[in-house]
């Protein structure tokens, strides 16, 4: 799929809804490759920009308002205080607010918005969003980290998620053919090139998330017990594994899944750089049995297509991907049997679903800018 389409969306939006010629944005969705359930803890992740957008033609207007036309819908968003709607008005309202509170003046501002990221699927639609948003709101002066902070503030304090760092950073500073090794306690920032070897899948179990309810939150509020157990900020400082042995009941698993899986991270670069797939595979095979067993963020559906994925011949390895309780998983395959591979999977799992969820090979494409 192309993103071309979206942007014409944006732009015919705009002029069906306001006037003048506006400027246009783009923010894209992300692939995490492994380092899940880490960045709120401090350790390192691998995520990349992909090739689904959301785009966003913006003008400032001269009053005091956000006004939006939008896939979901239009509003008027006023800016003297903000209003939670409850739905996709506060990650817009909230990056203006955001904005605000980093010390950026924000004016009125007409946006239409086009975004063909999948909702819910587990790739980063409302990251990419908010940094399409931000981005826009600035015109265009907020960029790379500084971008990525404004728009996780805006969904930790006005949409009230408690995400960490790793989707909108990879939005606002994906490399194009690249991913990303991110260390979330210091916001360093490597790009590794992708080899034309591998080919990623990512597949829909159709069974929607939602993280401002309470699985992820506990999770991470399981973490930060830990943490504290073992008297460190972030348990990425823990060293040594066999400091678990001082935790117990749900903290332990959850710090066993993260002292794992940022081990696990740290292999995946070192496999990635050196163009070994193979043992790449294995480890997101491994990262999932943590997430399942260990996080407890996986569902059965999840289960059941991550087993079928594995299974499937030209698949190095497959998990499920992003916060958990539904959303996508994600395939290493080889890009010469990824349509078969793709085919295979679906033909089985629809059957289980009862019918055909969304499925897509994804590219690694460059992170948000002003397309001119
Ligand atoms: C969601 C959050 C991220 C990260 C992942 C899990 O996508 O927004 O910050 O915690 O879950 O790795």
């Amino acid at each position: 799929m192309t993103t071309a389409p979206q942007s014409q969306i944006a732009l015919a939006r705009f002029k069906d809804a306001f006037s003048g010629s506006p400027r246009l944005f783009r923010a894209p969705g992300r692939i995490n490759i492994i380092g899940e359930h880490v960045d709120y803890a401090g350790g390192k992740v691998m995520p990349a920009a992909i090739d689904f957008a959301c785009w966003v033609a913006a003008r400032p207007n001269g009053l005091d308002v956000l006004r939006v036309s939008s896939d979901l819908g239009q509003g008027d968003l006023p800016l003297d205080h903000f209003v939670k709607q409850g739905d996709w008005r506060d990650y817009v309202a909230g990056v203006a607010f955001a904005l605000a509170d980093a010390g950026h003046g924000v004016q009125g501002y007409d946006l239409a918005i086009a975004s063909d990221v999948p909702m819910g699927a587990g790739v980063s639609s409302s990251a990419a969003l908010e940094v399409a948003v931000g981005l826009a709101l600035s015109g265009g002066a907020v960029t790379g980290k500084d971008l990525a902070l404004i728009a996780q503030a805006a969904e930790n304090n006005y949409v009230g998620m408690a995400c960490g760092i790793m989707d909108q950073f990879a939005s606002a500073c994906g490399v194009e053919g690249h991913a990303l090794m991110l260390d979330c306690a210091t916001l360093a920032y490597q790009p590794i090139p992708l080899p034309a070897t591998a080919c990623f899948l990512i597949v829909d179990s159709g069974v929607k998330h939602q993280h401002t309810s309470g699985g992820y939150a506990s999770r991470r509020a399981d973490c930060e017990t830990a943490a504290h157990t073992l008297g460190v900020a972030l348990l990425a400082g823990v060293t040594d594994l066999g400091a678990l042995d001082q935790l117990s009941g749900n903290p332990l698993k959850r710090a066993r899944h993260v002292l794992t899986e940022i081990e696990r991270t740290q292999r995946a670069e070192i496999a990635l750089v050196q163009g070994d797939l193979m043992e790449l595979g294995h480890l997101l095979n491994a990262s999932h049995a943590s997430l399942s067993a260990d996080m407890e963020v996986s569902t059965p559906e999840v289960d059941r297509l991550t087993a079928l994925a594995q299974a499937t011949a030209g698949v190095y390895g497959a998990r499920m991907m992003g916060g958990g309780f539904g959303g996508s998983i994600i395939a290493l395959v080889e890009p010469d049997l990824a349509a078969t591979a793709l085919e295979a999977i679906l033909e089985t799992y629809s059957v289980y679903l009862g019918g055909r969820p969304g499925a897509f090979v994804v590219r690694a494409s460059a992170g948000a800018g002003e397309v001119l």
